[in-house]
């Protein structure tokens, strides 16, 4: 009995011993990571931060001047909240892929309109899950067979700004609405495409507003206009189930009933895709128009590219309407492309925010803070590209370095609309290019963020069939 009193009480001393150890050793840790210095940088007055100082002038004179004093990791106080922001590609990498140490984050009242359970502001297996149902409706083998609709919705627009005085970018962000539309709703999309405008118009105009929901603000309208698109959205669901067919569009995807989501889960992401698929296109497109413009070599290149495309199907005897084997014969096009989204850089940044505290090459960044990639900084480092200011599409001939190009992001969160929205420019500057030519209305040098970066007045041009 006595024995066993003693072993029973050695157990016990070498149990309390080891969890002493265990504890002193965190301490240890943590105290290590305690000591480790906070990235350089100014934190501004207290509470107001950096704020106005990032928005009273253009953010890219704020960031670069951040980065040419403090380096390529640098902490600031924005909008209430301490960060730091990160201008070094590998940086940038580590942020956007380590999704276990920083996640998504967004203004509260960002969440509130699009819905909380958005594919963005999510993490995990409930993430994994959309981004799979997402992908597969955007992935090139599915929206390959979108294309002749595409080119309607294209020819359609071009035609209505025949011969007027038109803002690109509002034009534009018809088309990349409509098409939005036809990507989750099919061809079914013209039925609903005036309700579900009204309703995403009112919602849009408070994007930028203060979250008070009181009778006669921007935000109440757009809230009560969210609740009529969700009913609409109501209305479509149950009007499908009646039909019981297989739809290949987003919204088939999302109420495939093994999936399981709720009508509220699938109505959050809808507003969601066209949310982030609109404007970003949009403004890309009007980019491209400012920049084809301002240089005239480029355009020739392009449109001959895309003239030798009709010609080589009128000598084959072949239907002019485009294929997706026509779209992989536009390299110079695509090229435009890249380099408008390096130049414009039209998401400047993005937000992240550590779940924990995180070492980075000796800082520290502290549970709670948030990191933005400062993808705009990255796109026009002279280390990543050579004359980072000039607009030359034949920099594309050869592939940047690792992790210096990425418009579309990186990690859980890259965009998985990447090959419709490249797909829907293609379609519509082969039109534009071939049938149109166009004058800008006025000197427009200028850029407007709000919060996508914008030509000024959004690019007013006169277009005008080509004789
Ligand atoms: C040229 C146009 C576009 C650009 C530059 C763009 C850019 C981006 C970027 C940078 C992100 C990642 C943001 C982050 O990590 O915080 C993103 C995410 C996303 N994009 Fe795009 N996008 C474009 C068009 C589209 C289109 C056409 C669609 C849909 C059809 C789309 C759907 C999405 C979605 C759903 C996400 C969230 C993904 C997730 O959280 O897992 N985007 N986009």
């Amino acid at each position: 009995m006595k024995f066993f009193n003693t072993i029973l009480i050695l157990i016990c001393f070498c149990v309390f011993l080891f969890i002493f150890l265990f504890k002193s050793l965190i301490k240890f840790l943590c105290s290590k990571r305690q000591q480790l210095p906070l990235p350089p940088g100014s934190m501004g007055l207290p509470y107001m931060g950096e704020t106005f100082q990032l928005y009273s002038q253009d953010p890219n004179v704020f960031f670069s001047s951040k980065q040419k004093r403090y380096g390529s990791i640098f902490k600031s106080h924005i909008l209430g909240c301490p960060c730091v922001m990160i201008s070094n590609p590998e940086a940038a990498k580590f942020v956007l892929t380590k999704a276990h140490l920083f996640k998504p984050t967004f203004p509260a009242s960002k969440e509130r309109m699009l819905g909380k359970q958005a594919i963005f502001f999510n993490q995990g297996d409930y993430h994994a899950k959309l981004r799979k149902l997402v992908l597969r409706t955007f992935m090139p083998e599915a929206i390959r067979n979108c294309i002749p609709n595409i080119e309607s919705i294209a020819q359609e627009c071009l035609r209505s700004w025949e011969g007027q005085e038109i803002t690109t970018y509002l034009e534009m962000k018809t088309y990349t609405f409509n098409i939005a539309l036809l990507s989750i709703f099919g061809k079914e999309e013209i039925l609903y495409r005036e309700d579900l405008k009204r309703c995403y118009y009112t919602l849009e105009k408070a994007y930028n507003s203060m979250p008070i929901n009181l009778p006669g603000t921007l935000f109440h309208k757009a809230m009560k206009a969210r609740k009529e698109l969700a009913q609409i959205l109501t209305q479509i669901l149950s009007k499908r189930r009646q039909m019981k067919q297989d739809y290949k569009d987003l919204l088939g995807s999302f109420m495939e009933e093994k999936e399981g989501l709720t009508d509220e889960q699938i109505a959050d992401n809808i507003i969601g895709v066209i949310f982030a698929a609109r404007d970003t296109t949009a403004s890309v497109l009007t980019w491209i128009v400012k920049y084809l413009g301002e240089n005239p070599s480029v355009l020739e290149a392009v449109t001959e590219e895309q003239e030798s495309i009709l010609k080589s199907k009128e000598e084959s005897g072949e239907d002019k309407a485009l294929t997706w084997a026509d779209t992989k014969k536009m390299p110079i096009t695509s090229r435009v492309i890249q380099e408008t989204l390096r130049v414009a850089s039209i998401l400047s940044f993005t937000f992240r925010e550590a779940v924990e505290d995180v070492e980075y090459e000796g800082y520290l960044i502290p549970k709670g803070w948030k990191v933005l990639p400062l993808f705009r900084n990255i796109h026009h480092s002279p280390d990543n590209f050579k004359e980072p200011e000039k607009f030359d599409p034949s920099r594309f001939e050869v592939a940047p370095k690792p992790n210096t190009f990425m418009p579309f992001g990186n990690g859980t969160h890259a965009c998985p609309g990447n090959e419709l929205a490249k797909l829907e420019i293609l379609v519509l500057l082969h039109h534009l290019t071939t049938k149109y030519r166009w004058s800008v209305v006025g000197a427009q040098n200028g850029t407007q963020y709000g919060p996508f970066a914008l030509p000024q007045n959004g690019l007013p041009i006169r277009l005008f069939p080509k004789k």
